[in-house]
């Protein structure tokens, strides 16, 4: 028989740190770049981000607040999913700060911008690999008591892919190589991709 700690989160986790987010990690990390009803270009990491369709390909978000990026893509319709890799770790972890609305987070991590093909929204230069998304929805989600809470979701459809032509090998994106970075459960902790194994799904009949 095993032994489990136990806890309703609303009453709290009886440990030294929430181990929720330690749980539910390695979450990849949506380096997201959008624009600003001024033009300015902004750049932030959420790693409450995932795919939740591949045909067509959606992307989702979440935003704890109302943020810079959740104003500015509510505003504009689009934004920038950019992966973030062991190279440009510090800078992404730069863009995290919490800087006043007219900052740009490229100059401020200086990051080079590439031109979108499909939105108005620079892409970080050198990123491994980035998808230009259109907004679909925006929505604030709601308690068991339905009372709204402060996250909101951002979900959006890929309308352009780029990959670093020499993260390509054999015709397939080679993560190891890219060096993809992912958000642990506590403060401060990462993990990088350092090795994949293969298990494929079984045939049935
Ligand atoms: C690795 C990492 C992941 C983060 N994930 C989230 C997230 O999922 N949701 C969120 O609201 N903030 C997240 N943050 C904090 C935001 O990046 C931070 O609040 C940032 O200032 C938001 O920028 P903005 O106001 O320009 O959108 C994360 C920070 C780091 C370093």
């Amino acid at each position: 028989m095993s032994d489990y700690h136990s806890f309703d989160p609303a009453l709290g986790h009886g440990l030294p740190h929430d181990p929720i987010k330690a749980i539910i990690a390695p979450r990849p990390i949506g380096w997201i770049s959008s624009i600003g009803a001024s033009g300015v270009a902004n750049l932030a990491p959420y790693s409450y981000f995932n795919m939740f369709s591949h045909k067509p390909p959606i992307l989702i978000f979440g935003s704890e607040g109302r943020k810079d990026t959740l104003s500015n893509v509510v505003q504009s319709g689009a934004f920038v999913f950019n992966l973030a890799t062991q190279d440009l770790a510090q800078q992404m972890n730069q863009s995290s700060g919490t800087y006043p609305p007219l900052t740009d987070e490229f100059e401020m991590a200086g990051l080079g911008k590439l031109n979108s093909d499909t939105i108005a929204v620079p892409r970080v230069a050198d990123a491994a690999a980035a998808m230009e998304c259109r907004v679909l929805e925006t929505r604030q989600l709601h308690d068991l008591d339905g009372q709204p809470v402060l996250s909101h979701l951002i979900i959006g459809q890929v309308t352009r892919v780029h990959i670093r032509a020499d993260l390509l090998l054999d015709g397939r994106f080679d993560m190891v190589r890219a060096g993809t970075i992912a958000r642990c459960g506590y403060r401060g902790d990462y993990v990088r991709a350092t090795q994949t194994f293969e298990m494929l799904r079984p045939q049935i009949g």
